[in-house]
């Protein structure tokens, strides 16, 4: 019974990476070759101890010359092809691997790509990276490993076993003393060894994490001053991923004394009795000698097992990392038959939306939304950091699904549409400006890939950039540094607002696009969109009463719901919150702009 459990569970162990093999299917034709070749090597080892014997007992014995020198030379003959079938043996496995590790690789990406929001916060974007690089690796190393060594060893035991039996099988029977003390000493070994190598990978990604906040944020670390705190918490890690691993590499180390001691205990037993059948004309020497080669073939070959064993228990943590992402599934998905149509009168309506994000608990993030946006109008979300703004803006281009309710653009609900075409009809500017690295035009042509110079142009001079621009010593062509470095925060925004303008969307969302930008600067932008758009719907999201005005219509978002929609005049006449952001922000911003 016992038994039978420690088999179902080792078979669980391995479930993990079968999962992964199915990707090694494409290069069948490798993954037959590695063993095909491995055959030949192993072959050709298990003939060299025969010869041996013979050049001992024939030539040696009769002091006969030309027949060690053929002999040997047929030994060399032999290694060389032996040495070939090892090579091609090593090549065909490693091109497996590499290509299943691309493959793999790929599969994760295109995974990642097909996430939306809600998987991308649980799956952190640093594991991500860490799980798409390092785990792919490790498993791939094991991969290797297995195609050569799971061939090997049984070819290369079962075959020493066959040849050593039939050299004297009485003899043979030393194996029976050796082999289960021999599994025995792997068993403790691999027991003690899985859980340390398991802590070990946990305390590699520990490491991996703190490193990965370290560079990420390292300015904050510099500007609060925490680097000495910082080093402290990277030590500790460290210390004590070099503490399991230390204590990992002494249980492995404590294998090959163990081993070796097994092996010389069977080669002194097998000189002992072969010996003692060498007196009695039983055997010849030669024959002692094979006998000892193909037994230490056996225990060599047990002993690769053991190896095999042990990266398996290291690369199950990484294989169970890539399931999980491979096994995630796209929280949204789109309609098998989606509406063809595109969207190009640019209505949107919220039909009685709430919404919760996926996982969290408490009151809904937005309740009862419900709001009509006409073809070419503009509309300000106007509301307090928290208020739901950002949520709300979310959910027409389908970055969450709503929880109740539908939105509808151009008359048809958004779920009905496919992403692409849902996406290529909104433009949207997010609150964190995310830019490319590459030339600026290179940044602005991302909105639409055949945009002409003109039209970058024309987009960028909308978005009041385009002085700037050509200001600098490469105009369009100057190079930005990987998050658009050196660019001051109110740039980046107006780069990112021309990239969502150069594809003239029907509808264009500007996600707090213009808190970083001068209220003077602000009010010609929103004319130069104006002109440049013409008759395109826009929706801002602002926290300044000066931005958000000149709307046709402002929709007052407080804790989740609508607080109010009108114009400005009439919110300031109806709405007591309204009235009371007015008046906090009166004497700044709204009289500079009013
Ligand atoms: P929003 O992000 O919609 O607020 O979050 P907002 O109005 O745009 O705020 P500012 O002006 O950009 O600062 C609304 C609520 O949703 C929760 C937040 O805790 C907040 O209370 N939220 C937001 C989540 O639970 N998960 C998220 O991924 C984002
Ligand atoms: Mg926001």
């Amino acid at each position: 019974m016992a038994t039978n459990n420690w088999i179902i569970r080792t078979i669980q162990r391995c479930d993990f990476m079968l999962k992964l093999l199915v990707h090694l299917r494409k290069y069948w034709k490798l993954v037959l070759l590695s063993p095909t070749c491995m055959m030949i090597e192993v072959g050709m080892d298990l003939l060299q101890p025969l010869l041996l014997a013979a050049i001992v007992d024939k030539g040696v014995a009769n002091g006969d010359i030309p027949f060690i020198m053929r002999t040997g030379l047929l030994m060399v003959g032999i290694a060389i092809i032996g040495m070939a079938g090892g090579m091609g043996g090593i090549m065909a496995s490693s091109f497996a691997a590499q290509g299943f590790g691309a493959d793999l690789r790929w599969q994760l990406f295109k995974k990642v790509q097909s996430f939306s929001f809600a998987n991308l916060d649980e799956l952190r974007t640093a594991s991500l990276i860490t799980r798409l690089t390092n785990d792919v690796t490790q498993v791939q190393q094991t991969v290797m490993m297995l195609l050569r060594a799971f061939v090997r060893a049984p070819l290369l035991s079962i075959g020493g076993l066959v040849m050593a039996i039939s050299i004297n099988a009485r003899l043979a029977l030393i194996l029976l003393v050796t082999m289960p003390l021999l599994a025995l000493s792997l068993w403790v070994v691999i027991n003690k060894a899985f859980p340390l190598f398991m802590e070990v990978q946990r305390r590699v990604d520990r490491v991996n994490a703190v490193m990965r906040e370290n560079l990420v944020g390292v300015r904050v670390i510099k500007a609060f001053v925490r680097a000495a705190k910082e080093k402290e918490r990277f030590g500790s890690a460290n210390e004590s991923l070099r503490d399991i691993t230390t204590r990992a590499s002494r249980v492995v180390a404590l294998q090959m004394p163990l081993m070796m001691l097994l092996m010389n205990l069977s080669i002194v037993a097998i000189i002992w009795f072969g010996g003692i059948q060498v007196n009695t004309g039983q055997m010849t020497v030669g024959e002692v000698i094979a006998f000892i080669n193909y037994i230490t073939q056996i225990l060599f070959a047990l002993m690769l097992v053991a190896w095999v064993l042990m990266a398996f228990s290291r690369a199950k943590a990484s294989a169970d990392r890539i399931n999980e992402v491979l096994d995630t599934e796209a929280l949204i998905r789109e309609k098998p038959d989606p509406v063809v149509s595109k969207i190009n009168k640019g209505e949107i309506v919220f039909d009685r939306v709430s919404f919760q994000y996926p996982g969290a608990g408490g009151a809904p993030v937005l309740q009862d939304i419900s709001f009509t946006v006409s073809p070419g109008e503009t509309v300000a979300i106007l509301g307090g950091t928290g208020a739901g703004k950002t949520s709300l803006v979310n959910l027409i281009p389908r970055f969450f699904d709503v929880t109740q309710g539908r939105v509808l653009v151009d008359g048809v609900d958004v779920r009905d549409y496919s992403l692409k075409t849902l996406r290529e009809g909104i433009g949207m500017v997010p609150q964190e400006t995310i830019l490319f690295s590459g030339s600026i035009e290179d940044n602005i042509r991302w909105g639409k890939e055949d945009a002409t110079g003109e039209e970058i142009e024309a987009a960028a001079k909308a978005a009041q950039i385009h002085d700037f621009i050509v200001n600098l010593p490469d105009g369009y062509q100057t190079r930005l540094g990987q998050r658009g470095i050196n660019l001051s925060g109110g740039q980046k925004q107006r780069l990112a607002i021309a990239r969502a303008l150069v594809a003239k969307p029907a509808v264009l969302i500007f996600d707090d696009s213009t808190s970083a930008v001068d209220t003077g600067t602000e009010a010609c932008l929103q004319q130069s969109v104006k002109d440049y758009l013409g008759r395109c719907t826009r929706i801002i999201i602002a926290q300044k009463i000066s931005s958000v005005m000149r709307a046709d219509k402002i929709i007052l978002l407080e804790n989740g719901k609508i607080e109010g929609i009108g114009t400005h005049e009439m919110l300031l006449a109806k709405s007591p919150v309204y009235q009371d952001i007015y008046h906090s922000q009166w004497g700044q911003e709204a009289v500079v702009s009013g």
